[in-house]
C-alpha cells in the first residue's frame, strides 16, 4: 500500500512538531521543577577520643534544604550519608518514641526527630550533644550515670506478697490508670534532666527530674506495695531536695510532659510520710 506523498509530509510534520512541543513543554517543567538551592549552615560539635590530640571543635555543613528531609535528624542523616561519614550520632525510631536522638540544637535540648529544621538560610543551626554529661563522641553523650540512677529507683513493680505471682493479673481501676498519664510516657530522652541546674552542679547525687518522675509513677501505682520504702530512700539532702523548681525540665521536655509537678507531688508525699513516722516514733 502506498502513502500519499502530501500525507506522509503533513505526518512527519506533525510528529515533528509535536517533538519540538513536547521538548518545549519539557524545557518548561525543568525550568519550574529546578529551584534555586537552599543552602542551609549546620555547625556541629565534633569530637573524636580515638584521634590522638583531638580537640572539642564546631564543624560547618552545607546542606541543601531542597534535598532534605523537614527535621534536623534528616540533616545529620544526609549529612553522615552523603558528605561525611564519621559524624556520630544516635538515633533509631525517628518519630519519637526511642529517645536515643536527644541532643542540643540552637540552645535547647529537645529530640533530633521532631525537631523541624529553622527554614531561614541566613542562620546556622548550631547542634551540640546534650549539656553537662560526659562525651563518648560527637553528638553521643555518655548516659552510664542517668541509666544507674534510673535502676536505683527500682522501675518495677514490686508486691510484698509474691506467692499470687505469675497466677493472676494485678487489676487495677480505671480511675487507678489515669494517675499514671502524663507518666508511663516518657521516653527516657534525659532532656530534661540535663537542663536541670541542679542536676549539672549535683548530677553525681541528684537523681534529676527524669528519674524521680519515674519514681513517682512507681509510687503511686496503685498495684505496687513499696511506696514508703521508696520514699525512704529519697530521704537524704540531695536526691529529691535539690530541685528548687526553677521548671527548665517541663520547659524542655519534647513529649510535653510535667516533671518538675511529680516532683513537687513526691515533696508533699515525703512530708506526709515523715510526719507519720515522727508519730509512730
Ligand atoms: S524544677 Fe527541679 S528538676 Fe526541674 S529544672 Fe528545676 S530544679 Fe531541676
Ligand atoms: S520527662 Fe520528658 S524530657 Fe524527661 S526524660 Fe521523660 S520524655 Fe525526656
Ligand atoms: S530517633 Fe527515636 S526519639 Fe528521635
Amino acid at each position: 500500500m502506498s502513502i500519499p506523498c502530501g500525507a506522509l509530509t503533513r505526518n512527519a510534520l506533525a510528529i515533528r512538531n509535536s517533538g519540538i512541543l513536547v521538548m518545549v513543554r519539557n524545557a518548561q517543567t525543568l525550568t519550574s521543577t529546578a529551584p534555586e538551592p537552599r543552602i542551609k549552615k549546620f555547625q556541629i560539635y565534633r569530637w573524636d577520643p580515638d584521634t590522638a590530640g583531638d580537640k572539642p571543635r564546631m564543624q560547618t555543613y552545607d546542606v541543601d534544604l531542597n534535598t532534605c528531609g523537614p527535621m534536623v535528624l534528616d540533616a545529620l542523616i544526609k549529612i553522615k550519608n552523603e558528605m561525611d561519614p564519621t559524624l556520630t550520632f544516635r538515633r533509631s525510631c525517628r518519630e519519637g518514641i526511642c529517645g536515643s536522638c536527644a541532643m542540643n540544637i540552637n540552645g535547647g535540648n529537645t529530640l533530633a526527630c521532631l525537631n523541624k529544621i529553622d527554614s531561614n538560610t541566613n542562620k546556622a543551626t548550631k547542634i551540640y550533644p546534650l549539656p553537662h554529661m560526659y562525651v563518648v563522641k560527637d553528638l553521643v553523650p555518655d548516659m552510664s550515670n542517668f541509666y544507674a540512677q534510673y535502676k536505683s529507683i527500682e522501675p518495677y513493680l514490686k508486691k510484698k506478697d509474691e506467692t499470687q505471682e505469675g497466677k493472676d493479673q494485678y487489676y487495677q481501676s480505671v480511675e487507678d490508670r489515669q494517675k499514671l498519664d502524663g507518666l508511663y510516657e516518657c521516653i527516657l530522652c534525659a532532656c530534661c534532666s540535663t537542663s536541670c541546674p541542679s542536676y549539672w552542679w549535683n548530677g553525681d547525687k541528684y537523681l534529676g527530674p527524669a528519674v524521680l518522675m519515674q519514681a513517682y509513677r512507681w509510687m503511686i501505682d496503685s498495684r505496687d506495695d513499696f511506696t514508703e520504702e521508696r520514699l525512704s530512700k529519697l530521704q537524704d539532702p540531695f536526691s529529691l531536695y535539690r530541685c528548687h523548681t526553677i521548671m527548665n525540665c517541663t520547659k524542655s521536655c519534647p513529649k510535653g510532659l510535667n516533671p518538675a509537678k511529680a516532683i513537687a507531688e513526691i515533696k508533699k508525699m515525703m512530708a506526709i510520710y515523715q510526719e507519720k513516722k515522727a508519730v509512730a516514733s
